[in-house]
């Protein structure tokens, strides 16, 4: 906790019908170093629903026993319970009455006199009312669950810790006709009805598990059924269930499934282990989707696509996303978290097996240079922020702010150099181990990268600091060729910036990927000092030391080295290359993602000279070379589609400010607008060529969610938004019959946002009534609706988007509509976002004061923008600030919403 300020809350505040969702006690830091195991264990949890229209009554029976392992003698049995009304509670079925226990808003404690015992509770919820959508809620008619981190502790008292396994089984009442479907996890075993048109169901899951992992449904849902054979033949009953309405737009999540549970079959060996796997999808989600054993549910923007109102992009996500979910049965589930602060034990490896699996479906170029990218903009900004914490943190005050892109996205990278550097066949039998030795319990990072160790043989005692030290490594690289001696060295120098609360950091094991290229853009054998010949022409270097030097030798003229392929390690290389060098690679690298990086490197060089141009007021001039290296791209036929559409994507604005010492986002915007339109002008003939060359195909050709397709419409609508640049006729006329005519989402909705964004207000405005009134019944399609309008560049920006908070379609108690509006102006948008009369961040701030009531999970997360003030000017630092402390002082805040103000108002 900070001196500076104090925690704006007092239990004065804390009305109970005004704010109940907070909590009247100051938020603690929780430590990873205070990790004890549990005092005692739970072996069975027996949960009945009773599910009504304005209360839910919840009835648990706990088997528990002391825990063997926590040391002698009864201490107090402390449960976690939030914002339960308890009715009844017995110890061994004897009713407890007050002073046989105590209750907190937080805690139930009571003292047990057995080494095993029996805990039988009833209490009252409100799901009806839970707009947090953590714990047991409504979306829609439907009722659901959310339980990780902690949200089980909003359904029932418990110990609510990721390493207290047991048991379930679960009966759900309700009534039939509302609620005809029932479900929770594993099997059903029985079910009947009940006069006054009620019914039940009773499931068991065979499988231990935490609470985190707890699910149940209750709606009027209808699903798509079908059957995976496993790879010892068992027959898995596959079903997803939506909204009725929604039944058309299944079919791509269940062959995504199907393709999931085979892949990981084929690449880890891993089978599905219960008779019937389920998804659900609601509308009201906080985050993408849940892995509950047997049952998951998910954001219905990860399950529903259909050509005509998904895009391209939206189907390669309802595909990752079924993947990850499902990859989660046994890197989650069968083998879960001792405690949270292991989070990325589950996440970076499912992330890593999910990213693989689409690079395994689709183009493995494409698929890491999208998450390249994405890591580069994103991640590198959160590491380099008032939020930055080790892909193992060390401390949180709310767990549910550390769903974090370190954790994942970074986590990620970290199992994928273990991957690099142990080679693919090591790792499988350290992934091996690891489900083998694991299997059912509840377990830590080390214990994983033990297992890798163990099945290996390698040491990874010095590779651990990727979990430990927060930051991303910056590689200065320098080379130094002996004409004479052949020899040709690189010398690499690492360093890490301090974080918040690491100020020193050690040096990482950094595995660098690479090759050297001959004047020809050959591929040159590498042979390092000391050994007796060649190994090939791509090996992979680690980088242990803070400085290190690598000597290539028999090298009869000065090589171009390729540097980092594949982005080998998370870090922040720096290479003097010149522009030309650059332009070689984008020729002649046999690696892909790095001609891509080199194309990338050449327009961050070009786009920052004219940064520089526009803030020193003088005329911007944009090297040729950058249109040379563009038409040769736009003029190979050879190259793949999707490559081509990735190579003519300048870095954008998010990425260009995170480079930049501080961020000035007129200027970059100013620059990356002014070459986008000088690239189109020069390369008009070359980019209509191609688009009507693609066109022509998907006019003809019938949609299909395949990597050729995804790529001919990625290289169509790239092209199309240049050329709309250049103020033509004929453009404008293709643009919009692309949008009246097109068969498919992507297309239409492509061409809309450039639509949007061209000076052509009038067919801009008939073309987002058109859209809204064909599909004012889709909230997903909506949601795309109000993203163009809030990431819209041209001016009135605000204004468009406070009109569209009124819009009959959008509801901040939606997270969906929440980031499709809210979070798509502040994200996405950010030369308005970030205007100099500071009335973008205002405005956030009125959002995010009123989220904090609603939904304290999205509150948090849209208040990041807000977070960054140090990478801007003065001006608008001030500005920033003002809004946080008009946050911190708008009443009572959520632990969620304090932890973040409090961590980004304690910097300077
Ligand atoms: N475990 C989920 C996933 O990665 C994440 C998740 C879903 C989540 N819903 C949540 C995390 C709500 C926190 C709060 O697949
Ligand atoms: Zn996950």
């Amino acid at each position: 906790m900070t001196e500076s300020f104090s925690f704006p809350f007092s239990v004065l505040l804390l009305e109970l019908d005004e704010a109940p969702l907070m909590r009247t006690e100051q938020p603690k830091m929780i430590y990873l170093k205070d990790y004890q195991v549990p005092d005692y264990l739970i072996d069975e949890t027996h949960l009945t629903f009773e599910l009504f229209e304005d209360h839910t009554l919840v009835h648990a029976q706990l088997v528990m026993r002391r825990n063997p392992e926590a040391g002698a003698g009864l201490p107090l049995l402390v449960l976690d319970g939030q914002q339960l009304e308890l009715l009844e509670l017995k110890l061994d079925d004897q009713v407890l009455v007050a002073g046989d226990y105590q209750l907190s808003d937080s805690q139930l404690s009571l003292q047990p006199t057995h080494e095993q015992f029996v805990i039988d509770s009833s209490v009252r919820i409100h799901p009806e009312s839970n707009t947090a959508l953590e714990g047991l809620y409504k979306s829609g008619s439907m009722f659901c669950t959310q339980c990780e981190a902690e949200g089980f502790r909003k359904i029932t008292y418990y110990l609510d810790r990721p390493d207290v396994m047991s048991k379930f089984t679960t009966t759900l009442s309700a009534e039939q006709h509302r609620y005809p479907v029932l479900l929770s996890n594993g099997n059903p075993i029985a079910s009947g009805t009940e006069e006054g048109g009620r019914h039940w169901a009773t499931w068991e899951d065979p499988f231990r598990k935490p609470a985190y992992l707890f699910a149940l449904v209750a709606g009027d849902l209808w699903c798509v059924e079908d059957t995976f054979t496993t790879m010892s033949q068992r027959d898995v009953a596959l079903r997803i269930y939506v909204e009725p309405e929604n039944i058309d737009k299944v079919q791509h999540a269940m062959d995504s499934l199907k393709k999931s549970m085979k892949w990981d079959e084929e690449v880890y060996g891993r089978e599905y282990d219960l008779d019937i796997f389920m998804i659900v999808a609601v509308n009201d989600f906080n985050m993408g989707a849940m892995e509950n054993k047997g049952l998951n549910i998910f954001n219905s923007s990860c399950v529903l696509a259909r050509a005509e109102t998904a895009t391209d992009a939206a189907h390669q996500r309802v595909e990752a996303v079924v993947a990850h979910e499902y990859f989660h049965n046994w890197s989650g589930n069968r083998v879960t978290c001792r405690d949270w602060f292991q989070l990325s034990l589950k996440e970076g490896f499912t992330v890593f097996r999910d990213a693989e699996f689409s690079a395994d479906m689709h183009s493995r170029t494409v698929k890491r240079i999208e998450d390249v990218a994405y890591l580069r903009t994103h991640q590198f900004a959160e590491d380099a922020g008032p939020m930055a914490h080790p892909v193992r943190p060390d401390a949180y005050m709310e767990i549910s702010n550390f769903y974090t892109l370190t954790i994942y996205e970074k986590g990620a990278e970290v199992l994928r150099m273990i991957h690099t550097l142990l080679g693919a066949e090591l790792f499988r039998k350290g992934s091996d181990l690891y489900f083998a030795r694991h299997d059912g319990q509840a377990v830590t990072c080390d214990d994983f990268v033990k297992a890798m160790e163990d099945a290996s043989g390698i040491d990874l005692a010095q590779f651990k600091r990727w979990y430990s030290q927060a930051g991303t490594p910056q590689l200065v690289v320098s080379e130094h060729y002996d004409a004479l001696a052949q020899r040709y060295t690189l010398t690499f120098a690492q360093s890490c910036p301090a974080t918040p609360g690491q100020s020193e950091k050690q040096p990482f094991v950094i595995p660098v990927a690479l090759g050297l290229l001959d004047a020809q853009g050959n591929a040159l054998p590498l042979q390092l000092a000391g050994e007796a010949q060649a190994q090939g022409v791509q090996r992979v270097l680690s980088v242990t030391e803070a400085q290190q030097s690598f000597t290539f030798v028999n090298l009869a003229e000065q090589p171009l080295p390729s540097l980092l392929r594949g982005f080998s390690a998370p870090v922040k290389l720096s290479f003097p290359y010149s522009r030309d060098q650059l332009m070689f690679l984008m020729q002649h690298d046999s690696d892909g993602f790095n001609r891509w990086e080199a194309g990338q490197q050449l327009a961050v060089q070009v786009l920052q000279e004219l940064i520089g141009q526009q803030q020193r007021g003088e005329p911007m001039l944009l090297d040729p070379r950058l249109v040379t290296a563009l038409r040769s791209v736009l003029e190979n036929h050879s190259l793949d589609s999707a490559m081509v559409a990735e190579m003519l994507s300048l870095p954008g604005e998010g990425y260009l400010a995170e480079l930049a010492e501080q961020a000035d986002v007129e200027a970059i915007h100013a620059a990356r607008e002014f070459a986008r339109a000088r690239l189109a002008e020069a390369l008009f003939e070359p980019l209509w060529a191609r688009y009507q060359a693609n066109r022509q195909v998907s006019r003809s050709t019938p949609y299909q969610a395949e990597a050729a397709h995804f790529a001919r419409r990625s290289l169509q609508n790239i092209a199309l938004s240049y050329l709309m640049l250049c103020n033509r006729g004929e453009v404008l006329e293709a643009c919009v019959e692309q949008f009246d005519t097109a068969d498919n989402m992507t297309e239409r909705l492509a061409a809309l946002a450039v639509l949007v964004n061209s000076p052509a207000e009038e067919a801009a405005q008939r073309a987002l009534a058109q859209f809204a009134e064909c599909f004012a019944d889709n909230p997903l399609v909506m949601d795309q609706w109000f993203s163009v309008q809030a990431a819209c560049q041209r001016p009135g920006a605000l204004a468009r988007v406070q009109a569209l908070m009124n819009h009959a379609a959008f509801s901040l108690k939606n997270p969906n509509k929440v980031r499709a509006l809210i979070g798509a102006f502040a994200n996405q948008n950010l030369v308005h976002f970030h205007a100099a009369d500071g009335a973008g961040y205002r405005f956030l701030a009125d959002q995010v004061i009123a989220l904090n009531r609603l939904n304290p999970q999205i509150a948090a997360r849209q208040l990041l923008p807000l977070t960054r003030w140090a990478r801007y000017d003065a001006p608008r630092q001030a500005l920033m600030r003002n809004e946080l402390l008009r946050i911190r002082d708008s009443g009572s805040l959520s632990s969620d919403v304090f932890e973040v103000l409090d961590k980004s108002l304690r910097t300077a």
